[in-house]
């Protein structure tokens, strides 16, 4: 996507200097600040430490870290126990987006397939740039599909633009383009429909008013950030036609953890019938589990996130404390929205209901292969 005039991605691969480079999404709206990523402890870092942060992103970090793996100071790349260990450390660098164990295990297997140490680098940095082009390509069809949603609302109620809500970043800077939950939006917008987000600010880290509120106004998005309690309000009133937020990991039974707040979104949206859709690429999908409440790993996160806000003033980024200091707080950073809540999932491969038989049904292709 671009920013002011320049095409970017989240990550992408040096050629010349060969090493992989991210925007470090902490320091966004405020700074764009590019961080190279030579050695695993780096990788691993950067998606504790959510320079990088999103589902796809993650499970492209994840793979690209396993070429950084294979090509770091001091590697021992040949070494199946020691490579094993690090890519076992880079899949628990964060619990609960699927896609980094799906990144990381992808390459992984395409390395081990080479016996010598010049291909097994090659295979990974084939794998890991094959991901990324897949992902973009993945939250382009999410648009195309989506935007059939959006459309429809518009044909309702021509002349008024539809008024979408979204949660936390699930936009380019979450994936590699488009996003997931922002695709639909990117698309309609660009097919001449007019769109309003509400832009929820997404507590503690404030992903929708730093980095949704970001990418929409590049993209010349007319957004309102709101308080991440102000949706049900708004839904009672009539202001709300769609929501559509991305997913971390959702199960085969179309559980879906995503930014915690989402459940309370998908709860007030079904009392004033409003449809909740979730986007996501098949990566994001969970096939192992049924039961997103009991069986998705929920982070818990730094309670100084809660504790402390962070942002632009006298030129530049501080962070000022706004609880009691001696105040204890929990950060809970994903909810879990049951499958009951959620209208409908827009995925590469079209919508489809939330239902096993409906999710498994699009994604038949895959358990022919896998079986
Ligand atoms: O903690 P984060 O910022 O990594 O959480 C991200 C989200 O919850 C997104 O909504 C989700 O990853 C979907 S991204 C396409």
């Amino acid at each position: 996507m671009k920013v002011d005039g320049k095409q970017m991605r989240p990550i992408w691969f040096d050629k010349d200097t060969e090493t992989v480079q991210v925007i470090d999404q902490r320091f966004l709206p405020h700074q764009l600040i590019i961080r190279e990523l030579t050695h695993v402890d780096e990788v691993i870092e950067a998606i504790q430490e959510m320079v990088v942060r999103g589902a796809p992103l993650i499970g492209a970090t994840g793979a690209l870290g396993v070429y950084v793996i294979l090509v770091q100071e001091g590697n021992q790349g040949m070494d199946d126990a020691w490579f094993s260990r690090q890519c076992d450390r880079l899949k628990n660098a964060r619990p609960t987006a699927a896609n980094l164990c799906w990144g990381v295990n992808r390459v992984q297997a395409k390395v081990l397939e080479q016996t010598s140490h010049d291909p097994r680098v090659q295979a990974a940095l084939n794998e890991a740039l094959a991901i990324i082009e897949e992902e973009a390509d993945n939250c382009k069809k999410i648009g195309v599909h989506g935007r059939v949603l959006i459309q429809e609302i518009a044909g309702r109620n021509p002349g008024k633009p539809v008024n979408i809500l979204t949660h936390c970043n699930a936009g380019w800077l979450a994936c590699i383009e488009y996003g997931t939950a922002t695709a639909p939006i990117y698309t309609a917008h660009d097919a001449g429909i007019p769109i309003h987000v509400w832009v929820d600010e997404t507590r503690p880290l404030n992903q929708g008013a730093r980095l949704t509120a970001w990418e929409l106004g590049k993209h010349g998005i007319a957004h309102t950030v709101i308080t991440d309690n102000a949706g049900g309000h708004l839904m009672q009133h009539g202001r709300v036609d769609l929501v559509i937020v991305g997913t971390d990991r959702t199960t085969r039974a179309g559980d879906v953890a995503n930014k915690i707040g989402t459940y309370l979104k998908a709860l007030a949206a079904r009392d004033n019938d409003i449809p909740f859709y979730v986007a996501l690429p098949g990566s994001t999908f969970d096939w192992d589990i049924t039961d997103g409440i009991r069986d998705i790993p929920i982070e818990n996160r730094d309670p100084d996130e809660i504790r402390y806000v962070q942002g632009w003033h006298n030129d530049e980024i501080t962070q000022v404390r706004i609880t009691p200091e001696d105040s204890p707080a929990a950060n809970h950073a994903f909810d879990v929205t049951p499958a009951r809540l959620v209208t409908g999932f827009i995925t590469e491969k079209g919508v489809c209901d939330a239902s096993e038989s409906a999710i498994t049904a699009l994604y038949a292709d895959r358990f022919k292969t896998d079986v």
